[in-house]
Formats: C-alpha cells, sequence, structure tokens
C-alpha cells in the first residue's frame, strides 16, 4: 500500500470508532481517541486508554506521560511523534482512569489489529501491562520489560518490545530509570531491526526468546 492508502485505510478506522456507541465509554466519551502518526513508522507504540487529555483532544499520550514519551522519543531516539504511530489497546477514556475491562478491550481490538495490519510496523513498544498481554501473555512487566521478541501476530513477523508505562516511570524514580534504559535498548534494535526484514509465516502466535541483546 502506499502511503496516502495506508492514511485512507486509517481514517476510515477513526471514523468507525468515531461512529461506534456499542460501549458505555464510546457513549459517554468527548472524543474518541483512534492514534495518530506516520503510516509508515517502523515503530508503534501501543498504550493503555485515553486519560482526561486524550479525551479533551481526541489525540494519544498529550498529557503528563505524552510528554515524558515525547521527550524520551526525541533525546534517545531523535525522533518525533510525527515519525512513529501511537495508539492504545482500548479508544475511548474509561471513566475516572480506571482500568479498562476484558469487554472494551475485546471491542477495541479489531481496530487496534487492523491499524497494526496497515502500518506494518518493524517494533511494536507496548507501554505498560495491558499491550504487553496482547501479545505476551502470562508474564510480569518487571521480569519482562527491555526484552524484545518475535511474535507472529495474523501472520505476520513482529518484534514485540515491552516498556513500561510513561505514567508509571513519572510515579516511580526506579521505574523511570528503566523505562529510559529501556529506550536507550530501543534504540540498538531500531539499527539492528532496520537489516532485517521479518518474514511471513502461517502461523499460530508464537514467542521466540529474545536474540537480539
Ligand atoms: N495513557 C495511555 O495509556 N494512553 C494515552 O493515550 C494517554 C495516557
Amino acid at each position: 500500500m502506499t502511503t496516502s492508502e495506508k492514511q485512507f485505510e486509517l481514517d476510515k478506522i477513526a471514523q468507525e470508532i468515531k461512529d461506534f456507541k456499542g460501549l458505555d465509554i464510546a457513549k459517554n466519551c468527548t472524543n474518541s481517541v483512534p492514534g495518530e502518526g506516520n503510516p509508515d513508522a517502523q515503530i508503534m507504540f501501543i498504550g493503555e486508554a485515553p486519560g482526561f487529555n486524550e479525551d479533551l483532544q481526541g489525540r494519544p499520550f498529550v498529557g503528563q506521560a505524552g510528554k515524558l514519551l515525547e521527550k524520551t522519543l526525541k533525546e534517545v531516539l531523535n525522533l518525533n511523534r510525527s515519525d512513529v504511530y501511537i495508539t492504545n489497546i482500548v479508544k475511548f477514556r474509561p471513566p475516572d482512569n480506571r482500568d479498562p475491562f476484558p469487554n472494551e478491550i475485546e471491542a477495541c481490538k479489531k481496530w487496534l489489529d487492523a491499524q497494526i495490519s496497515i502500518i506494518q510496523p518493524k517494533i511494536i513498544a507496548t507501554l505498560g501491562r495491558y499491550s504487553m498481554g496482547k501479545f505476551i501473555p502470562d508474564v510480569t512487566i518487571s521480569r519482562t520489560h527491555g526484552q524484545s521478541r518475535f511474535v507472529t501476530f495474523n501472520n505476520q513477523k513482529f518484534i514485540v518490545f515491552p516498556m513500561y508505562h510513561p505514567a508509571a516511570a513519572l510515579r516511580a524514580g526506579a521505574v523511570m530509570e528503566q523505562f529510559i534504559l529501556d529506550f536507550n535498548k530501543l534504540k540498538s534494535l531500531i539499527s539492528v531491526s532496520s537489516n532485517s526484514t521479518p518474514q511471513t509465516t502461517p502461523q499460530k502466535p508464537e514467542l521466540t526468546q529474545p536474540t537480539l541483546f
């Protein structure tokens, strides 16, 4: 797909999300937050769900956590947010920033899956345990963050790189340290992965031990 064909498809998904009224959080939000960024992004960041500021603006990661993400992107990777694609597992704000419910994650799954298929990023960086759990179930973030894995997802092979959520980094100095260290690992991963092409394999999801560090 060309960049403009990808953008067209992403816009269609955003419109579908906007029109969706099948969840209470979709009926009650100010704005849906489909995601945004470069349709040809090599890296896709996936967070949890929009918060107060994201709900107001209809854009992902525009509050304090987003500022940290943006600053680290620039300082460590020398990338702007428009160079990557940023989205969430859930596309509508849960009230009082509660954790998303399983039915909300399930209802939003088709849109995130379609976004991944359209963008075809080389690296999916998950922010927090909800997005990590989509690709790497039954692990804890404290033991798994910063370790890249190949994950076959929808017959497509991606590098998944689990990271702490930037909001968790803002709450605890020790997590902040890990967050920055992981960003530096991501930097090495980008240079390694830019020399390799993930292959398409007609298999069920599979996890492979990290081989890149
Ligand atoms: N936290 C998230 O997980 N996503 C956002 O878009 C903002 C805060």
